[in-house]
């Protein structure tokens, strides 16, 4: 993906049309981390438009993909119980974008680890998302966890990644040894996967 000298101003007016001009600029040869994100941000989040892919776990937050993006990126809604939070975790060389449907979303990045390292790793920031924002991060930037702070309200939250990726790492906070794990989708187009491989392993 590259900064192109001047972006285009996309805006989507429902989640159908958002997945139908990312097909369009996920076909071309250059795609701007800014347009993608930009467009993203533009989707007033409806319910009505994805209550049918929003399918929540008692237990742990749930990756449901959406559109598979001809093979160039994943589009998946998350859905986030309270209290539910991903590991400390990379992008596998991927661009991660993650805007906000409903909630609020705590992202704290982290620095990577020292390759020998074995101590408490070393915050870089941490945020508030709310509801339409849309952030972007990727390998360079560090490292990331995401939590549903609330006791009281669920979250829900559109990631796209490209290149799409079914394994990630990572990291234990207090001694950064990481561990690969195997990314799974709990629904696939509004309908749920076969329960053996629905759980997905990197969440706590
Ligand atoms: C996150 O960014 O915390 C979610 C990771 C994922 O399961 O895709």
């Amino acid at each position: 993906m590259e900064q192109p000298v001047q972006t285009e101003m996309w805006k989507a007016r429902s989640l159908e049309e958002l997945v139908r001009i990312l097909h369009r600029l996920f076909a071309e040869d250059k795609v701007s981390v800014e347009e993608v994100q930009a467009l993203m941000e533009s989707y007033e989040s409806n319910p009505e438009e994805w209550l049918q892919y929003a399918k929540f776990d008692q237990y742990r937050y749930t990756r449901n993909l959406v559109d598979n993006g001809n093979g160039k990126f994943n589009l998946m809604i998350l859905c986030w119980g309270e209290g539910h939070g991903s590991s400390i975790h990379d992008h596998t060389d991927s661009h991660c974008f993650m805007k906000i449907l409903q909630g609020n979303l705590k992202e704290t990045l982290f620095e990577w680890p020292e390759k020998k390292g074995n101590g408490e790793m070393t915050k870089k920031s941490e945020r508030v998302l709310r509801e339409n924002q849309c952030a972007y991060i990727n390998d360079s930037i560090g490292l990331h966890r995401v939590e549903n702070i609330s006791h009281t309200e669920s979250a829900v939250s559109l990631h796209l990644y490209s290149p799409p990726f079914d394994s990630c790492n990572t990291f234990d906070q207090r001694t950064g040894h990481k561990h690969k794990v195997k990314m799974t989708f709990y629904s696939q187009f509004g309908e749920r996967t076969l329960c053996a491989t629905a759980v997905p392993q990197e969440n706590n």
